[in-house]
């Protein structure tokens, strides 16, 4: 049985940690994905450290050169993470132990792993956030410029994926502009409470070293200082407010590839993916398929599962750090990445389709989606909106039955069903005439979806 390398922890043991038990808990092939925010961690504290004259200039000088040295040889691989070292912050300090000697073990001073791996979480969501929002404005950039370029496309729209009301495209891609502009208020709102140091609550409840946390808070440019040590080091509360902005992302983009895979399908044939993004079958030689919306509908699923996963490992928690944080990373790893991979790549697939826009021109214009404009011609003749739902519902009977569509119904016809039909009912039986029409706040009339793009481009 090969031997342990000494853990941080050893000396108040009689025996070694058991190999089984050491290979268990160990975390170095998840959170050495830490190793650059670890590193930036330490220099910052050391610095504070020797301004605060805990440690010299010198030694937080060997301290610094030589945590550097070992960032270049972790990015090279030069150095390669064991597991036997049992977590990310314990493969650096043993190294810079192996580099500079017993001075390596300054750099701990006033500081534990508890506040450590806290701090080094924070600078991590805080680039992973960044990244999300980068890649929802280029998101939502496309859906601009799909918005501008089909504005006067109609479209159906659908309520229970039944053919409801004829709208602009443009209509449709400002809804999803919506609700990735609320993803990116949630990141920012978010980010407040991310940008905030716990470097300084040492274990869990301070130091008696005379530390400077504001100082390495600065250092790292967090915004903000924790208030109370025990909070800093136990707060997972962001890692779970993440993972939801995550899982509301991933959930307005698993509709989204919900409604292309099916206006991509033959029965649709709304929409043409280009060939780029589009995969086969091995086996059926006509097949096109849309597997990277497909995709991004099933990594949802992980998104939700890394939630719920998140929220039990906190549940029932005693005050302060407990082992179990250690299980927070892969949850937050692959929500962070599936996110932000997923939003990248769908602005992409967005950009590579096209609305095939004579199919539905064709479609949308002798359709009984147009139904609605009987009803409110009606209500515009005084009718009683109760009345001229009903009287329309006979009409859209008669039509179904008699298999002519409402704008080729004659004028006779129409008023066998109300008087008060005449022959300018079919002005507004027309399917651009219908949206065009519309004249209430944020509907989808040509009018109201350019005010949207004018708005929308404001805030990009
Ligand atoms: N690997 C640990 C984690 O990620 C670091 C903190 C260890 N602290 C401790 N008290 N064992 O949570």
């Amino acid at each position: 049985m090969s031997k342990n390398k000494e853990l941080l922890w050893q000396s108040r043991f009689s025996l070694p940690f058991d190999r089984d038990a050491l290979h268990y808990s160990s975390s170095v092939h998840v959170d050495k994905k830490l190793y650059h925010e670890d590193i930036k961690g330490s220099i910052a504290h050391v610095t504070m450290l020797a301004e605060e004259g805990i440690v010299s200039r010198d030694e937080a000088e060997q301290i610094i050169t030589g945590l550097g040295e070992i960032e270049e040889e972790l990015t090279s691989g030069a150095l390669l993470p064991h597991w036997e070292d049992e977590d990310i912050h314990t493969v650096i300090e043993n190294r810079l132990k192996e580099k500079i000697g017993a001075t390596a073990g300054k750099l701990h001073s006033g500081r534990s792993r508890n506040d450590q791996v806290a701090t080094d979480t924070r600078l991590y969501m805080r680039g992973q956030i960044n990244e999300l929002q980068e890649a929802l404005h280029a998101l939502l950039t496309v859906l601009v410029e799909k918005a501008e370029t089909n504005c006067e496309t109609i479209i159906f729209g659908y309520t229970h994926l039944q053919r409801a009301q004829p709208i602009s495209a443009g209509h449709y891609y400002m809804a999803y502009f919506n609700m990735f502009n609320r993803d990116r208020q949630r990141l920012a709102d978010l980010l407040k409470r991310v940008n905030i140091s716990p470097l300084g609550a040492a274990a869990f409840a301070g130091s008696t070293l005379p530390l400077n946390p504001q100082r390495s808070a600065e250092l790292l440019g967090f915004e903000d200082l924790f208030s109370n040590s025990i909070d800093a080091v136990s707060d997972r509360d962001i890692v779970i407010e993440f993972i939801s902005a995550c899982s509301m992302i991933m959930m307005h983009l698993s509709r989204f590839a919900e409604d292309l895979i099916l206006w991509s399908s033959y029965e649709f044939g709304y929409l043409e993916i280009s060939d780029a993004f589009a995969t086969g079958s091995s086996l059926m030689p006509q097949k096109k398929n849309a597997d990277i919306a497909e995709l991004v509908r099933g990594k949802t699923g992980r998104v939700y599962g890394n939630l719920m996963a998140m929220l039990t490992i906190m549940k029932g928690l005693p005050l302060s750090y407990n082992r179990d944080m250690q299980e927070d990373k892969q949850p937050l790893f692959d929500s962070a990445e599936t996110a932000v991979s997923s939003v990248r790549i769908f602005g992409k697939l967005l950009e590579n389709t096209s609305l095939k826009k004579e199919r539905l021109a064709k479609l949308t214009a002798e359709d009984l989606s147009l139904a609605t404009e009987i009803a409110e011609y009606l209500v515009r003749k005084q009718i009683p909106f109760r009345d001229a739902h009903r009287i329309t519902g006979k009409i859209v009977t008669w039509s179904l039955t008699s298999g002519v569509t409402l704008p080729n119904i004659p004028v006779e016809t129409f008023r066998e069903f109300s008087e008060a039909i005449e022959p300018d009912i079919y002005d507004c039986l027309k399917a651009d005439v219908s949206v065009k029409s519309k004249k209430t706040h944020g509907s989808c009339s040509f009018d109201s979806v350019a005010l949207q793009i004018r708005e929308a481009k404001k805030t990009l």
